[in-house]
């Protein structure tokens, strides 16, 4: 009977989760512990160098993250995308605008996240390739930290689109060329590593949920004041 396997999923979920993934994992474990009332959950929430690093030492069950680590023998499945968008202050002069060229971006303070980030990574290449000297205002390791300087008015930045969840409306999304810079989330374990019932159970609840999830970002998007 269901009630009974539920009954049986027992033990500890052991998750790490790139800074950005904060923004809707921690929801999604409402439902799941829920659902499976025997089941523990540590959640580590850190920097894309940290979680290569834990990956390393074999540290978690699962790893959610947006870039496939190149060096590690890893199982990755995508189960959503995370754009990585230009955000401003909602009352930002760029946000008016439409078509902005890459290149404007060059003549705003820029908000840049720590090193080790995998955003901060994204962006550099991105602006590496086109030839963009962004100006660097302010450092970051938070996005955040990142948002409520936006909301001051201490420049524009970078970030997945997924961190504007809870309070979209402080912001603006400015259309410029190349943007947004395409990730996708993917879940993530060692190859060789045989998944606990507990982490292929999460698995499974995650790539149902993330569906669902779609929906509701869709919504928010159309929440979030974009140029006509
Ligand atoms: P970060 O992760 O927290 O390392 O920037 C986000 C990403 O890699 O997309």
């Amino acid at each position: 009977k269901v009630a009974d396997l539920k009954g049986l999923k027992q033990g500890q979920l052991r998750l790490a989760v790139i800074t950005t993934a904060k923004y809707f994992i921690p929801r999604l474990l409402g439902p799941f512990c829920q659902l499976y009332p025997g089941i523990e959950i540590s959640l580590q929430v850190t920097n894309h160098e940290r979680i290569l690093e834990r990956m390393n030492n074999n540290m978690d069950d699962l790893y959610i993250m947006s870039q496939v680590p190149e060096h590690l023998d890893v199982n990755c499945h995508p189960f959503l995308d995370n754009p990585l968008v230009v955000l401003a202050a909602a009352n930002h002069p760029l946000a008016k605008e439409t078509n902005i060229p890459i290149h404007r971006l060059s003549s705003e303070p820029f908000i840049m996240r720590e090193p080790g980030s995998g955003t901060r990574r994204a962006v550099q290449n991105l602006f590496e390739e086109h030839g963009v000297p962004v100006k660097v205002k302010l450092e970051l390791g938070s996005n955040e930290a990142i948002k409520q300087a936006i909301a001051g008015g201490l420049g524009i930045s970078v970030l997945s689109r997924h961190t504007l969840l809870s309070d979209a409306a402080e912001f603006s999304i400015l259309d410029v060329q190349n943007f947004p810079i395409k990730r996708t989330w993917y879940m993530v374990y060692p190859t060789g590593k045989q998944l606990s019932i507990v982490a292929r159970t999460y698995y499974e609840y995650l790539l149902d949920a993330a569906k669902k999830f779609v929906e509701q970002t869709e919504q928010i998007n159309a929440s979030v004041s974009v140029p006509e």
